[in-house]
């Protein structure tokens, strides 16, 4: 069942869209719209719109769309009560008595639990005899008792079932368990044991202080080295960061951005609370986004070995493409932060101070490893980094910024500035041609595959699917339609089974009274509803008249009326003559 309809237009009615929506982005009016940079894509230039007409968005970027609710979903990464709930808070309403508690909402609260009492009991063992082996393992890495409270660690020990046993005794179920990933079903399939078992335990934690996942780590040299939580229904690896809700509240705006557990910890005990970490894989767009919402510039504190260069280079346009300026801090003689901190002891925070800085941008950091790969002391070789140093010069967006380094450059190799220019002013031009061309590229791409997989029989029907789509839009901004558009076209003659749903689904809606696209999320997937905001969006910028209705219908009906392959299959012989005599017919 669903939330009333009432509470839902209230809720709504308090939480417009675009406030909420400032208070991610910035936002900038565009007649009656509102448009600024997508919050769910990198971008630089702003195709994310509001429309204020009817409170919804979309972006003809990445295809995102929707209304207040939806765009909550997406952004604090949320289920559809859970989004509700939020706003309703927001706004200083209370939830509606015994409403909508689906099984997965339901689900997602039970893993949350589950994971809170697991953290609590990974934290407990450690102080316990049995824990002896992890406590002295981090005091051993350095770690104070305090530090070790801060972050909750703790210790799973090596018996493969307490903490299950543990759990099942509080009444959680192992079905519950297994879809928290604590715990693991026994290949007999008779019951379940331990996900984690002997390791130091690193819980992870959101940033409304849900325990979401855990990462362990073997105290010996054994492989793998540290063990995450697979994604859950509270957990996506690639959209969440360790430590983000200590940084959050570290009153800086600028994040350090580690490569692991124990060097946030590390970095945090030596007094800055901005550290944050992947969790075991290379850095996504999503964790870019996500830290521009809480930094207005990142430190890159990778490890100083190749791996690390490696995945620096890697996470610069990936943080670069999200808006966010980068610094790199460099880290000597090949360790990593938490060594380092470590080696100088006492002086440890007053080091690694020095070290962030000591740390230039992006293009500095890059400008020297292109020296390094460049003999500079021959002709050649300083020809060679020059050429290298212009393309990588002609990348900056700034013009300001890129005359900067280049006076740096030509007065250090007593260049002449206006060849340098002359050479960087070809390189701008041919780049930005080819960047326009691949994010054309990548977006026709990102929106067919998107596309496609929701909507199967797209390109099976085109023509059918357009007109369809063009007739489902028409009904969706013009409901007054209704009676007329149903008259004439009944759902079995739509070829387009996606098309067909949305169909029944908004004259459902209009004869039931209800404005078309209000509250609609509960019924849809984001894809779906990405989908039809598509729609509505597309023809709402060609004017759709009742002619233009006429033909969508015309279309319609002469795709219906076409047999199927699957019945040409099935003609007789004299039947399929009349057929092929039909369409030659029209042919001519
Ligand atoms: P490192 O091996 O550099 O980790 O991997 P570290 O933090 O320096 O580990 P210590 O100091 O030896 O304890 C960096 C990060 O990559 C992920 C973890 O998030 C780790 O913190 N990782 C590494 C895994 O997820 N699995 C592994 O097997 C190894
Ligand atoms: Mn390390």
């Amino acid at each position: 069942m669903a939330f009333p309809e009432g509470f839902l237009q209230e809720l709504k009615m308090r939480n417009s869209l675009t406030d909420i929506a400032a208070s991610y982005i910035n936002l900038k009016r565009r007649g009656r719209n509102m448009v600024g940079l997508c919050p769910f894509h990198g971008e630089k230039t702003p195709s994310f719109n509001i429309y204020t007409e009817n409170d919804s968005f979309y972006c003809f970027g990445c295809g995102a769309g929707g209304d207040v609710i939806s765009f909550i979903m997406r952004i604090e990464n949320l289920d559809y009560v859970e989004a509700v709930k939020f706003l309703a808070q927001r706004a200083g309403m209370e939830m509606p008595e015994n409403s909508y508690d689906d099984s997965m909402a339901r689900l997602r609260k039970r893993i949350y639990e589950a994971n809170r009492e697991a953290a609590r009991f990974y934290y407990k063992t450690l102080y316990l005899p049995v824990g002896k082996e992890g406590l002295d393992y981090f005091h051993g890495r350095m770690l104070s008792d305090r530090t070790i409270r801060h972050f909750g660690l703790g210790f799973a020990d090596d018996e493969w079932t307490s903490l299950t046993t543990h759990l099942k005794s509080l009444g959680f179920s192992e079905h519950e368990l297994i879809a928290a990933n604590l715990a693991v079903q026994r290949k007999s399939g008779n019951g379940v044991y331990d996900r984690f078992s002997n390791r130091v335990m690193f819980p992870i934690i959101d940033l409304r202080g849900n325990v979401i996942a855990f990462g362990g780590r073997i105290m010996t040299d054994q492989k793998p080295k540290y063990l995450n939580t697979s994604d859950t229904p509270v957990f996506k690896k690639s959209e969440n960061l360790f430590s983000l809700n200590n940084a959050k509240n570290s009153g800086s705006r600028t994040l350090m951005l580690c490569e692991g557990y124990m060097d946030v910890i590390a970095v945090n005990q030596a007094g800055f609370s901005n550290a944050v970490a992947t969790l075991g894989t290379a850095l996504t767009s999503e964790q870019a986004m996500l830290m521009k919402r809480y930094a207005d510039e990142v430190i890159i504190c990778y490890d100083a070995d190749e791996a690390g260069q490696k995945a620096t280079s890697r996470a610069i346009p990936i943080l670069r493409n999200a808006g966010l300026p980068v610094r790199v801090l460099t880290v000597p003689n090949g360790k990593d932060p938490d060594e380092f901190i470590k080696s100088k002891g006492a002086d440890g925070p007053a080091a690694f101070k020095a070290l962030i800085d000591k740390s230039g941008n992006d293009i500095e950091y890059r400008l020297q490893k292109l020296r390094g790969e460049h003999n500079t002391d021959t002709s050649d070789g300083r020809v060679s980094f020059l050429e290298a140093a212009a393309r990588l010069i002609a990348t900056i967006p700034s013009p300001i910024e890129q005359d900067v380094y280049a006076a740096k450059l030509c007065k250090e190799f007593g260049v002449d500035k206006n060849a340098f220019m002359a050479q960087m002013k070809k390189l701008n031009k041919r780049r930005s041609r080819e960047e326009y061309r691949k994010q054309q590229q990548k977006i026709s791409t990102e929106l067919s595959g998107r596309g496609e997989k929701l909507d199967k029989d797209r390109a099976k029907a085109l023509r059918s699917s357009s007109a369809e789509e063009a007739l489902v839009g028409y009904l969706i901004r013009n409901p007054d339609s209704e009676k007329y558009i149903s008259s004439e076209i009944k759902p079995e003659q739509f070829q387009n089974s996606l098309m067909r749903r949305f169909y029944t689904y908004f004259l459902d809606r209009i004869r039931d009274g209800k404005d078309p696209l209000n509250n609609t999320s509960a019924d849809f997937t984001s894809e779906e509803s990405d989908k039809i905001y598509q729609i509505v969006q597309k023809h709402a910028s060609i004017a759709q008249t009742k002619k233009s209705l006429d033909e969508y219908i015309k279309v319609i009906l002469e795709e219906s009326a076409k047999p199927k392959p699957a019945d040409i299959a099935n003609m007789g012989e004299d039947e399929l003559n009349e057929y092929l005599k039909k369409v030659r017919e029209s042919k001519t």
